[in-house]
């Protein structure tokens, strides 16, 4: 949030401008959004950190995106979370401290907290504000016997803040095939500091999407109503509202790429002619058809997992998958 508000007017003025309202002041989060966003463009391949899209619009289009026929991982997941749920409790144990990184809508925790002897309490993560605390008060509500601890944070950066103290019987559940977001060395990064976070006698639940048709995944990526395509283009708007950008929406195009090689689907916003943007008084020439990289999702096979799991010193315990296929669960504990 700016230090100030600029009035409409001034605010008006200032995008007419492509410069900042008088007095401006960003904090700090917005200056390494900045930051982030200037690096990210001064690339050969530009790209921007996908971390961004989840602003309160992006979260709405992105709980859009899972109700989409096309995208088929909430709906297959949510049906084989509730399969497996006890099997899962029975795993799990009693007590349990369940922790979960971008936890947006809850959905799916719920099915498991519903099936868990006496857990302790629940800390969703998110870093979109809005969301999380909204979401974190209907589940208190739902489960009024849990204490849930919603915690706004970048779960990118490592977590040392839960004291070791607090419950050990520690669990971390990270479904929606959001590890496949990361490049496969921060993938590990993030399982090693998850298991370092859940302890020796913690578990990992991970849900991951698998590789399947091109047609099938592209189709996931860049729906018929174009939901996914507003979810990529927000990420320019959010530039534009919050460091008075002046990236024109309707000169960029959303698309989406299956790179084999790297066994990942790529999105990317594809300019539609020779352009320039600015932004914080620095000019970024876009050559036609030349993209902006926006997020990766890599599609692990069980060996890729497995091999991102024991760099992280972490052994799979136990997979389940639905019956056609499409996505997987996996049940990671610490290797002695
Ligand atoms: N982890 C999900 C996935 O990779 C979520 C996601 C991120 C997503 N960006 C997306 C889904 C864009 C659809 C479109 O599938």
């Amino acid at each position: 949030m700016p230090i100030i508000n600029p009035t409409a007017l001034q605010d008006d003025v200032a995008r007419q401008k492509n410069a900042y309202p008088k007095n401006y002041i960003l904090d700090q989060k917005q200056q390494l959004f900045l930051q982030e966003v200037i690096q990210g463009l001064q690339q050969k391949q530009k790209t921007l950190p996908c971390k961004y899209f989840y602003d309160e619009k992006g979260s709405a289009l992105f709980e859009e995106i899972c109700q989409l026929d096309e995208y088929y991982i909430t709906r297959t997941e949510l049906k084989l979370l509730d399969q497996i749920k006890h099997e899962l409790a029975h795993k799990i144990g009693q007590d349990a401290l369940i922790i979960e990184p971008g936890a947006g809508a809850g959905l799916k925790i719920q099915t498991l907290l519903g099936a868990l002897k006496n857990p302790h309490s629940y800390v969703p993560m998110d870093i979109s504000k809005d969301f999380l605390f909204y979401s974190a008060s209907i589940i208190q509500h739902k489960f009024p016997q849990i204490e849930v601890l919603p915690i706004q944070v970048d779960f990118t950066q490592p977590i040392n803040w839960l004291d070791q103290k607090i419950q050990p019987n520690r669990v971390v559940f990270f479904p929606g095939s959001t590890l496949g977001n990361f490049e496969p060395s921060l993938a590990i990064q993030f399982l090693n500091n998850m298991r370092q976070l859940v302890g020796t006698k913690g578990a990992i639940i991970l849900g991951i999407d698998q590789l399947k048709s091109e047609q099938t995944l592209l189709q996931a990526y860049d729906d018929k109503q174009g939901v996914t395509a507003r979810f990529n283009k927000n990420l320019l708007s959010r530039i534009n509202k919050e460091l008075y950008a002046n990236f024109k929406l309707s000169q960029f195009k959303h698309q989406a790429r299956f790179n084999k090689q790297l066994s990942r689907i790529e999105m990317h916003l594809v300019s539609q002619k020779n352009q320039q943007v600015s932004i914080d008084g620095q000019h970024f020439n876009f050559a036609k058809h030349e993209s902006i990289h926006t997020e990766n999702s890599h599609k692990y096979s069980d060996k890729m997992l497995h091999t991102i799991a024991s760099k992280a010193q972490l052994k799979i315990v136990q997979t389940w998958q639905d019956p056609q296929n499409l996505i997987k669960i996996y049940y990671l504990q610490p290797t002695e």
